[in-house]
């Protein structure tokens, strides 16, 4: 059984923003697929576009613990692919989503019914832009967790190493 390097762990504060987004990520996928508020729908979007935004900075400043040396090549590839697309993901599709909402909505873009967020000033073209990109995005996504979650899943269970524990919260 070959273990991460000893001590490699993400930082409270990676994993505080991993989970906290994860969890609203999957409430709004949940809701745009499913169905529910969409007032809701539409704050937990714009509170994930602020925290992303955070994370990525915080990344930059704290480089994540590498990877086990028994991580084939493809797999890292294929992690850093994922890692990749859904850093892009997090911010496109809070965009894409106040895009389309700016040309459509006539009330007022409200956060948690806190305080007004300006709507986007762009073209109704822009906006139906946004709109398609919000779809494709947002269920590309959905195929994204599946198989991030199945990856994760697969370390644990079947690889046995450190890789979901160094991402959980309080596991050493
Ligand atoms: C983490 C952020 C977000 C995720 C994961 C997400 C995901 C989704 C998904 C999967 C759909 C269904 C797409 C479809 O099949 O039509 C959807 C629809 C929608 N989203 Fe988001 N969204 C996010 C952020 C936002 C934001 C920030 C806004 C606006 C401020 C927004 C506004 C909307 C609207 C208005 C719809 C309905 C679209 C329609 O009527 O076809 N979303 N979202
Ligand atoms: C649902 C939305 C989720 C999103 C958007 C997401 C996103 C991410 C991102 C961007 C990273 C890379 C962190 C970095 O190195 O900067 C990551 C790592 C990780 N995620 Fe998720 N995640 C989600 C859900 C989950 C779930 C449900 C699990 C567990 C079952 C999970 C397990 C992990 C693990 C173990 C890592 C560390 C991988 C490594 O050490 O390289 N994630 N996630």
């Amino acid at each position: 059984m070959v273990r991460a390097v000893p001590g490699a762990r993400y930082s409270r504060v990676a994993i505080a923003f991993h989970w906290v987004i994860a969890f609203l990520v999957v409430v709004n996928l949940w809701i745009g697929l499913i169905g529910g508020s969409m007032g809701l729908h539409k704050s937990i979007g714009l509170t994930v576009l602020v925290l992303t935004i955070g994370r990525i900075g915080w990344r930059i400043a704290n480089p994540p613990p590498p990877l086990p040396v028994s991580t084939s090549a493809w797999e890292r590839a294929a992690a850093h692919l994922t890692h990749a697309i859904f850093y892009l993901f997090l911010i496109v599709l809070p965009m894409s989503g106040w895009a389309m909402a700016s040309g459509t909505t006539r009330r007022p873009l409200e956060w948690f019914g806190l305080f007004a967020v300006p709507y986007l000033p762009i073209s109704p073209a822009a906006a139906g832009a946004g709109h398609e990109v919000h779809e494709i995005v947002g269920i590309t996504m959905a195929v994204l967790v599946a198989l991030h979650v199945g990856a994760a899943l697969r370390h644990h269970f079947v690889l046995r190493d450190a890789v979901l524990a160094r991402m959980l919260p309080g596991v050493r």
